[in-house]
């Protein structure tokens, strides 16, 4: 039986921010460093009006490491909060989902509502029952998937990436078209995550470039956020794939922020799920070429057959890539040949393992995995 739901209240419009008006006990806000010192933290806490009290916990940094979700939950306790109001990118709605998850589990507390107000448009936090925390010790990132991560509410403001600069938009804007890509090609996909996942990439598509050049075109801001919280719903119902299994080793070992990574990756993906080397001049073609030719079609890209669709579609994305100066191998994201070999053997071991890979649509080897991160290797 295949399901589908979706938990979140998802509201969206000019007085979305009212619903944290209707929470009363104690509030704790989840954010990172930027948003305190902008002060929307301090402006989101006033819209908590029904409250005892409210308290900011804004020590949130990318890729949310375990120690933090422990100090996390100590100032959770502390603040005996029964809602906690996630503020910021997925690293912030992550740390907030996983550590109410553990004070659930560990029995510490139950009943405390969590309600994600996303300020990037990339991960889709909001609307998934994931939460991606970094074992920093053994370089491993832990995709955990769990129903009672999903928020309860999700409120979405685009005024709130305005801030975000264009490398932060790029970065998290890529994370979105991967999402909504690998869910529409996954061995899950169904007609449900489909219309998700293809309206998500006509938007993303069409307003990526724009929201890149002016961050303060509200209406590209509007339509990424929105991008970004269906390609969420999409690949909440039917997982990703490898190039998230492999973006998350080299987050995990390198530190490249997490839609950079799948940035980097997706041109070769598209082209290894396609399965091109294999099929270009001999007309076979797979169930993925297929849909992945689809995609190239309906954003508006042309070419008389699957093998040229995708490779519009590839030649497009590494367009894009250029386009905003996003970089295109290892050694212009910042790792040296010596680190990259040290650690190869093991991201390939965790990439195939990375609970993102099983959804695939080709079947995955080591090779496969090795022959994909070759193509980033160039010093
Ligand atoms: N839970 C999921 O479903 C899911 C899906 C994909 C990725 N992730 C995880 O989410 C994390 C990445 O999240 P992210 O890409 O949103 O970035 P992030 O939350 O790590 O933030 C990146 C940087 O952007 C800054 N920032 C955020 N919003 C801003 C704004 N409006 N203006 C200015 N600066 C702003 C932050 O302060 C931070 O320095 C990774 O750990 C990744 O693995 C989770
Ligand atoms: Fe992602």
């Amino acid at each position: 039986m295949q399901k589908f739901y979706i938990k979140t209240k998802v509201c969206s419009g000019n007085d979305a921010m009212d619903v944290l008006g209707t929470f009363s006990g104690n509030a704790v806000i989840f954010t990172d460093a930027f948003m305190v010192k902008s002060g929307a933290a301090d402006r989101i806490a006033k819209f908590l009006s029904g409250c005892k009290s409210v308290k900011i916990f804004g020590e949130i940094k990318p890729d949310p490491p375990i120690e933090l979700i422990a100090d996390g939950m100590a100032f959770l306790l502390e603040a005996d909060a029964d809602v906690v109001v996630a503020l910021g990118g997925g690293s912030s709605i992550d740390a907030a989902k996983a550590t109410i998850l553990m004070a659930k589990r560990s029995g510490a507390k139950d009943n405390i509502s969590l309600v994600a107000i996303p300020t990037t448009s990339g991960t889709g936090s909001e609307v998934t029952s994931f939460a991606v925390i970094t074992d920093r010790q053994k370089g491993v990132k832990y995709p955990l998937v769990d129903d009672d991560l999903l928020p309860d509410y999700a409120i979405m403001d685009p005024s709130l990436v305005v801030s975000a600069p264009p490398r932060i938009t790029a970065d998290t804007g890529f994370d979105v078209i991967t999402h909504a890509l690998e869910a529409y090609i996954s061995t899950n996909a169904n007609d449900y995550s489909d219309a998700l996942a293809e309206k998500a990439l006509e938007l993303a598509f069409a307003y990526l470039p724009k929201a890149y050049t002016d961050g303060q075109d509200i209406e590209a801001r509007e339509k990424m956020h929105t991008a970004s919280c269906l390609a969420g719903m999409a690949f909440n119902a039917v997982s990703l794939g490898i190039n998230h299994g492999i973006a998350h080793q080299l987050g995990a070992r390198f530190h490249i922020p997490h839609g950079r990574a799948n940035a980097m990756l997706l041109p070769h993906v598209v082209r290894y799920n396609a399965d091109l080397c294999a099929n270009f001049g001999a007309k076979t073609e797979t169930k993925a070429s297929l849909r992945i030719a689809h995609v190239a079609r309906r954003i508006g890209l042309s070419g008389d057959d699957t093998n040229a669709l995708v490779l519009a579609l590839v030649r497009h994305l590494n367009y894009m890539l250029k386009m905003t100066e996003t970089p295109m191998t290892l050694k212009d994201a910042g790792v040296t040949k010596e680190a990259y070999e040290e650690v190869k053997p093991l991201m390939i071991e965790a990439a195939l393992k990375d609970a993102c890979t099983a959804t695939n649509p080709r079947p995955v080897t080591a090779e496969d995995v090795d022959a994909i991160l070759s193509n980033l290797a160039r010093w």
